[in-house]
């Protein structure tokens, strides 16, 4: 059985952040019925690459979920609304500041309807502070959270990371807090309201950069490769350093093409064999034993030198010979992988990570998979739902609405867009 078989999810969320949140549920076996806006989630057509097929950037965050189309800006959208409230477990939403309030449904309205229904919310800066009434894209999450400044070198701009820790990161966050919230209503009849702000999410996964800031006042800051000095005040933008008590660098290998590197972390334990390994061919051989890399205080003072020799011996070597060279040395490393080496890698493959499905409107298409493996109920990935694919049968099954209401409804206007006024 489905770990979360049972729990039903009424899904008001758009673009990545809540999505990538519903998605991991749905995966989890929850029942998530995405409400969307007549006009659809924005992102089904940004992007395209197929004309008139729902865009990758929808299919890949939107799969298992039904879709209902519904307006809001209706009386009789407003009441199957309502009524959807009061038959889920959890609500989630992640629209700009006060979107639900101005339909009329804030989070007390929300509670009266159903005490024991959970919200889940996501917004830029959460619900008080003088940054609360801001939208946010996760970009600017990364630049307020933290990652932005100390992520590239220090002469260089600031740079945001390919992960999207602002958007995927903060459904994360909002996951865990609603499986707990859920938990809690289930032993006390109590829903809560779980808030996560992206600025937030960014904060806590730069956590080990406020280690350092605080360090900072301490003295310098050793295992960085770049210059710090007591009181820096900021702690600055540190390359590819390893982050942590270890040293680390990514080494460029042949042919030296852009991803041709590979990480590796020169781990207290095992300097020794690598220094008996590379030291013959940098023309060191006593490398070993040599003085100023013979403790990790001495190996962080001359890690310049180090990372130079280490180099240097990567020059004859692919990504992956080097990495065959260093893993039987119990070197932590890996071949920084491209897209498309991901998408063609067996260990990927083997744990479904990269899943082929199909789609009515574009065919053929490929999806990240469930990175979290629950052994007694793993996760079955099924296609993203066309807009409003299953409007009438949530109605039917999930309300108990017969045709006659439904028709009457539609009628209505409760679940398309408004005619657009003449000019
Ligand atoms: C992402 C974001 C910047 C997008 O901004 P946006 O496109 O202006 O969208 P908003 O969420 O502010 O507004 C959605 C609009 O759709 C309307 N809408 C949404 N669902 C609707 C429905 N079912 N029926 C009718 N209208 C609907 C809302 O009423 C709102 O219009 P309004 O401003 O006239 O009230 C914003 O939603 C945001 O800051 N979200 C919180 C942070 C976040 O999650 N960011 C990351 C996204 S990956």
């Amino acid at each position: 059985m489905e770990a979360l078989k049972g729990v039903r999810i009424l899904d008001m969320t758009h673009v990545q952040a809540g999505p990538t949140c519903s998605q991991l549920l749905a995966w989890m076996g929850a029942d998530v019925i995405k409400f969307e806006n007549p006009a659809g989630d924005a992102t089904r057509g940004q992007l395209r690459d197929v004309p008139k097929a729902d865009s990758l950037y929808f299919t890949m965050l939107n799969c298992n979920k039904r879709s209902i189309t519904v307006n809001m800006k209706s009386a009789e959208g407003k009441q199957v609304f309502v009524e959807l409230l009061k038959k889920c477990d959890i609500i989630m939403e992640n629209f700009g500041p006060g979107v639900l309030d101005r339909f009329g449904f804030s989070w007390e309205k929300i509670h009266d309807l159903n005490p024991k229904i959970v919200m889940g919310s996501i917004k830029g800066f959460g619900s008080s502070g003088p940054y609360a009434d801001f939208k946010a894209y996760e970009n600017v999450a990364q630049a307020m959270g933290g990652a932005m400044s100390t992520t590239g070198v220090p002469d260089g701009p600031p740079f945001v990371t390919g992960a999207q820790i602002g958007d995927s990161g903060t459904g994360l966050h909002l996951a865990i807090g609603l499986l707990a919230a859920l938990r809690q209503a289930e032993k006390t009849g109590q829903g809560q309201y779980v808030e996560v702000a992206m600025m937030d999410g960014v904060m806590n996964l730069c956590r080990v950069k406020f280690r350092d800031h605080q360090r900072l006042t301490r003295g310098d800051l050793p295992e960085y490769s770049v210059p710090t000095y007591k009181d820096m005040g900021e702690v600055p933008r540190a390359g590819n350093d390893s982050g942590g008590g270890q040293l680390g660098n990514a080494i460029h290998c042949k042919p030296h093409g852009a991803n041709d590197w590979l990480y590796i972390v020169v781990q207290e334990a095992v300097w020794e064999a690598l220094a008996k390994r590379i030291g013959p061919d940098v023309h060191i051989p006593d490398l070993a034993t040599d003085p100023r890399f013979a403790t990790i205080g001495e190996r962080r003072k001359n890690q310049a030198l180090m990372w130079t020799l280490i180099n240097k011996f990567a020059e004859q070597y692919t990504k992956r010979e080097l990495m065959a060279i260093l893993n039987p040395l119990d070197v932590p490393c890996g071949p920084i992988m491209s897209t498309d080496d991901l998408a063609n890698d067996e260990h990927v493959r083997g744990r479904d990570m990269w899943v082929e499905l199909d789609h009515p409107q574009r065919g053929k298409w490929w999806n990240v998979g469930m990175p979290i493996k629950l052994s007694g109920s793993p996760a079955v990935i099924k296609r993203s739902p066309t807009l409003g694919e299953h409007t009438d049968e949530v109605l039917r099954e999930v309300l108990g609405y017969d045709e006659s209401k439904v028709g009457a409804l539609k009628q209505a206007g409760a679940f398309s867009s408004p005619p657009k006024k003449a000019a």
